[in-house]
């Protein structure tokens, strides 16, 4: 596997161990469909389930188009839907892969219970199934790909306390959806960074069903009722939800005075960035994600055992899933250009309108 040189440094730290990560000038070395992993010959085809359009812009924005073109540049068929947050629906576009022929199941589950149920399925149909960005807690998937989720945390919080300082501070907390283990990874992550500064109080925390961005920016406005406007920073588990509490301070004229968090390094994230409204994002390259994936699904459609940096504790199976997992970036305003130069998102989707001067201040474009 050849990672883009930018891409590449932050990948090395992750994967070095493992042996994972190569750099060299960008190009793939993938071109004779071989998957890049040498030996026998790829046998079958991926099925990829991605969960819906709203919890974040990514999945059909970064997700979909990157792992087309990675598995395509691996030779590997790939089939990717969109479960469109119907976890019955999910159900239903797993037994259609498997009946035209897909071999091995990646799927971002929508919830632990319901992701199981695939999982169990698809096993019992002879097919490998892998989880894709979040864990299935207590389901069978033989592998997981996704970033450091505690370490999403912690860049979050250390970016929320970046911004802010350490003068006395009321915080609150716009979790993500509490059926998602990454949310909960996140969220500890976030806490054991801003718990420490003995400056801080939380004064209120609550998760957001579905990571659900019109729900966010209600559970935000009840909190900024009940502290009577008195928050000083937000964490907000992704860049859809802050961009919810963006909306509320706005309405208050708060905007650009409160620090907020987020992640995803979408386009509306990085202009709000550009604006003064979020303190940071978390950027974490979907080449990256997409490539973990490839190198472990092309080594299982040639029987082989893929390489892996890591583990992932799953306490309700009560097992460790053997694990490829990556590093997060912090982005704040002097390096969102960071995000543009890795490819990650275009200058045309952030740099329109009056955003154009604000990029060129940024030094991008
Ligand atoms: C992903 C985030 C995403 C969120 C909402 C999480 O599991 O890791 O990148 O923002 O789901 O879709």
């Amino acid at each position: 596997m050849r990672l883009k040189r930018t891409a590449c440094i932050a990948a090395i730290a992750a994967m070095a161990t493992a042996g994972l990560a190569a750099c060299g000038n960008g190009d793939d070395n993938n071109s004779k469909g071989d998957g890049g992993s040498g030996g026998g010959k790829i046998k079958g085809k991926v099925g990829i389930i991605l969960p819906d359009t709203k919890s974040s812009v990514r999945w059909e924005n970064f997700d979909l188009p990157v792992l087309t073109q990675e598995f395509k540049q691996a030779g590997i068929p790939a089939d990717i839907q969109n479960a469109e947050g119907d976890k019955q629906r999910m159900q239903t576009i797993a037994d259609q892969m498997i009946t035209n022929g897909v071999t091995i199941l990646a799927i971002v589950n929508l919830d632990s219970a319901s992701g199981a149920q695939i999982e169990t399925k698809a096993k019992q149909q002879g097919v490998q199934t892998i989880d894709y960005d979040r864990l299935t807690l207590g389901g069978s998937a033989d592998y997981y790909v996704s970033f450091d989720g505690t370490q999403v945390g912690r860049v979050q919080g250390q970016g929320l306390q970046k911004c802010l300082g350490d003068k006395k501070s009321n915080i609150v907390y716009l979790d993500g959806s509490p059926t998602d283990n990454n949310a909960t990874l996140f969220k500890n992550g976030a806490h054991e960074v801003l718990d420490k500064v003995t400056n801080y109080t939380k004064v209120a925390e609550q998760a957001v069903p579905d990571w659900d961005n019109q729900k966010a920016a209600t559970i935000f406005e009840q909190m900024y009722t009940q502290q009577k406007g008195k928050i000083d920073g937000v964490y907000a588990a992704n860049d859809g939800l802050g961009q919810a509490a963006i909306s509320i301070l706005n309405k208050n004229g708060q905007a650009g005075k409160v620090p907020v968090t987020g992640q995803d390094a979408t386009p509306q994230g990085l202009q709000n960035i550009l604006d003064g409204t979020q303190c940071m994002t978390v950027y974490k390259p979907n080449k990256q994600e997409a490539d973990g994936l490839v190198k472990v699904v092309t080594a299982l459609a040639k029987g082989e055992k893929p390489q892996t940096n890591g583990t992932a504790e799953d306490p309700t199976g009560k097992r460790q899933v053997p694990s490829i997992l990556l590093q997060p970036i912090g982005i704040f305003k002097d390096n969102v250009k960071q995000v543009i130069t890795d490819g990650g998102v275009k200058a045309s989707d952030v740099c329109k309108g009056s955003y154009a001067a604000k990029c060129k201040a940024a030094g991008i474009q």
